[in-house]
């Protein structure tokens, strides 16, 4: 019970990463809100984790509009008390050559990727500050640190997550902030699947992303999950700043 009595609040819970991270730490006794656009997966969340006998509450937000987040953190306080854990973790891909990506497009993902991490960021920092202290992970990808064809827009977001998260620790890490970002490698998800679905050939497009990855194979959400929960705990007390990478080796190649 690594987090026992801890209040976090996941975003893009409803589904993949953000799922099994709410279940993992759950697990690990927390209360934990998890915040999905998709207020319906929000909710079967929370069953999933109630029934289980633990604690947690599902809401329908979206990330990318400041009330919203605003109005989730002050919800978590209000119910729990306090916000001990934010992980900003919701995110959505685009997969275009730059010729035909849009305006729309771009201000789509920037609104997700980089605005949702960033209100979700002032508005944790500003409710920890008033309890002293607190934690914040944010979800960057391999592709704020690599390129690859067709991400142009993508690993534009993720590598504005991972500046923002090195500008917000050197902030607020004297006031017992740590905040810290993790970018994962292709992750066995529906985002993942959804972009092999792209192609007119999935299974190939899959058995391709898969042998650019030394451990051979795609990751589990759970392994997301378990770098969130080492994050989350005293044992990164001294991790300010990083960007943990768990990729099973893609971006060592
Ligand atoms: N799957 C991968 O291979 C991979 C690799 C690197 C990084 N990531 C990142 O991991 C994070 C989670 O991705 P995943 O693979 O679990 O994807 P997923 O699609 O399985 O889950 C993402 C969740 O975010 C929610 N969401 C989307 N827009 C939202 C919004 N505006 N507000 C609130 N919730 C919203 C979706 O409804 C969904 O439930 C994302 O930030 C993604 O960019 C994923």
């Amino acid at each position: 019970m690594r987090l026992d009595g801890k209040v976090c609040l996941i975003t893009g819970a409803g589904s993949g990463i953000g799922q099994a991270t709410v279940e993992r730490f759950a697990q690990e006794g927390a209360i934990v809100v998890a915040v999905d656009i998709n207020a319906d997966a929000a909710q079967m969340t929370q069953e999933t984790i109630e029934s289980a006998g633990g604690h947690c509450l599902g809401l329908g937000v979206d990330v990318s509009d400041e009330e919203q987040v605003m109005g989730a953190i002050a919800d978590t306080v209000q119910k729990f008390g306090r916000l001990d854990i934010l992980f900003n973790n919701a995110g959505i891909s685009v997969l275009k050559p730059i010729i035909e990506t849009t305006e729309a497009d771009l201000d789509k993902l920037l609104g997700v990727n980089l605005k949702g991490v960033f209100f979700g960021c002032k508005h944790g920092i500003n409710q920890m500050l008033t309890q002293g202290g607190g934690t914040i992970i944010n979800t960057a990808s391999e592709l704020g640190i690599v390129g690859q064809p067709l991400y142009s827009a993508y690993c534009a977001t993720k590598g504005g997550v991972l500046a923002l998260t090195r500008a917000l620790a050197a902030e607020w890490s004297a006031q017992n902030i740590r905040i810290n970002a993790i970018c994962p490698g292709p992750i066995d998800t529906p985002m993942i699947h959804a972009e092999f679905n792209l192609s007119n050939d999935p299974m190939a497009e899959e058995k391709a992303a898969v042998s650019t990855i030394p451990a051979g194979r795609l990751g589990k959400p759970d392994d997301i999950a378990r770098v969130a929960l080492f994050l989350a705990t005293s044992d990164a007390d001294f991790v300010h700043g990083a960007a943990i990478v768990a990729d099973g080796g893609k971006t060592i190649i």
